[in-house]
């Protein structure tokens, strides 16, 4: 059953997302399944996640905003002036309404992976890492310490991306979205950096 609805997700996904979108999607989802492999996760919800976490991405940011007004998703005024952000929630709400996804660990997941949030779960972490070190990634500096800490402590690793967005974002001087901000907190006291 599981198996037959990813494949029929797989064909629909593809049908919506442009090809290198579908193979970034690609590489998270089969990034997250061996994730799941190394930390007991279930399979299904890892590649589910991956499978459906930027099918948001599908919508120019105009109809992004159109289609959160009419599924009353509430807006942040963070995400009103980066509208790039809104996929993550927009795209657990398309799970759920178009995919058929039911499962609430799945579609929160899908709903954090761009700034994570304090308390994670293990599917919201693995996510989180896959969608940053997938194998079509290649521009973050830190990528080859970042792959080898995923499959060795997700926690240290997930910390690792958060240290480095945050600096890279406040080097760029570009806004920084207050949950990946209170994430990186969260993380660094969690974690006594
Ligand atoms: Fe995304
Ligand atoms: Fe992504």
């Amino acid at each position: 059953m599981n198996q037959i609805k990813l494949q029929q997700t797989k064909i629909k996904v593809k049908q919506v997302l442009n090809p290198n979108r579908y193979e970034h999607t690609l590489g998270v989802m089969y990034t997250a399944g061996a994730l799941a492999m190394r930390y007991h996760e279930d399979m299904y919800h890892a590649l589910f996640a991956g499978l459906l976490h930027d099918c948001a991405k599908a919508f120019p940011e105009s109809a992004c905003f159109t289609l959160c007004n009419s599924f009353c998703i509430p807006i942040t005024e963070v995400e009103r002036k980066n509208p790039g952000l809104l996929h993550a929630k927009l795209g657990a709400c398309l799970a759920q309404k178009e995919y058929g996804i039911s499962d609430a660990y799945v579609l929160d997941a899908i709903a954090c992976h761009t700034t994570g949030r304090p308390n994670m779960t293990l599917l919201d972490k693995i996510l989180y890492v896959a969608d940053y070190m997938e194998p079509n990634r290649c521009e973050a500096p830190n990528l080859g310490e970042i792959r080898r800490l995923a499959f060795e402590d997700i926690d240290e690793c997930l910390y690792a991306i958060l240290e480095s967005t945050v600096a890279y974002l406040k080097q760029k001087d570009a806004v920084i979205d207050p949950m990946t901000e209170e994430t990186y907190l969260y993380y660094k006291k969690e974690l006594n950096k």
